[in-house]
């Protein structure tokens, strides 16, 4: 028996993000779980028309994606609850430039992207940000053979049902694999 929850969006759990700017020559920092992949290098972030962060975007044409570990859940949920319109949030971590100069990654966040804006999507209540990946930076202590590590990512996961920040569990079956025995079955 389904209950009908009428519109609601049941596309969670999503990652928890820290998207990073400049507006008007300062830093800024906040948290974002409405990020998409468009593709393999072109990624989306979703902002509310009214956060400060959006000016700092479309004046630079940069941003960064920032993937916090449960380490940083304090002052990434702290990002998400005070704007840089009456707050400065830049002493909040540790800064560091890629090859992009304005687009402020987290020396803390064990995966960061520096991004260039390549589209604008205008919806009435949000931006949406598309960005091409210019350039990708890990801490060296989550990979394995050369790649992310879930497993010593420990990132943070955003439920909007419950509000409520969770963890990710255990790696359960192997993609484009475990369908082979369904294939099997089917002939
Ligand atoms: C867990 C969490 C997830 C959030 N996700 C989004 C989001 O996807 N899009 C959005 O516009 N705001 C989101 N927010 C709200 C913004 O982070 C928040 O309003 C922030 O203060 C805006 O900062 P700014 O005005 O300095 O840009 C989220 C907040 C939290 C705590």
């Amino acid at each position: 028996m389904k209950k009908e929850l009428k519109n609601t969006n049941g596309l969670y759990p999503s990652l928890t993000t820290l998207v990073g700017t400049v507006v008007e020559g300062k830093v800024n920092f906040l948290t974002i779980a409405h990020v998409g992949i468009m593709d393999m290098k072109q990624i989306s972030v979703s902002l509310n028309k009214s956060h400060y962060s959006n000016a700092g975007i479309r004046q630079n044409k940069t941003f960064s994606v920032n993937i916090p570990c449960v380490d940083q859940v304090c002052k990434t949920d702290y990002c998400g609850l005070v704007s840089g319109k009456s707050v400065e949030k830049a002493s909040v971590f540790s800064v560091f430039y890629g090859t992009l100069k304005t687009a402020p990654m987290i020396q803390e966040c064990p995966v960061t992207m520096e991004c260039r804006l390549v589209k604008t999507i205008d919806f009435p209540s949000h931006d949406v940000f598309i960005g091409e990946i210019a350039g990708t930076y890990c801490d060296e202590a989550i990979l394995t053979d050369g790649k992310i590590d879930a497993g010593k990512l420990h990132p943070l996961l955003f439920v909007m049902h419950d509000t409520s920040y969770w963890t990710l569990g255990e790696p359960y079956a192997k993609a484009w694999d475990i369908g082979k025995r369904e294939r099997k079955h089917r002939g």
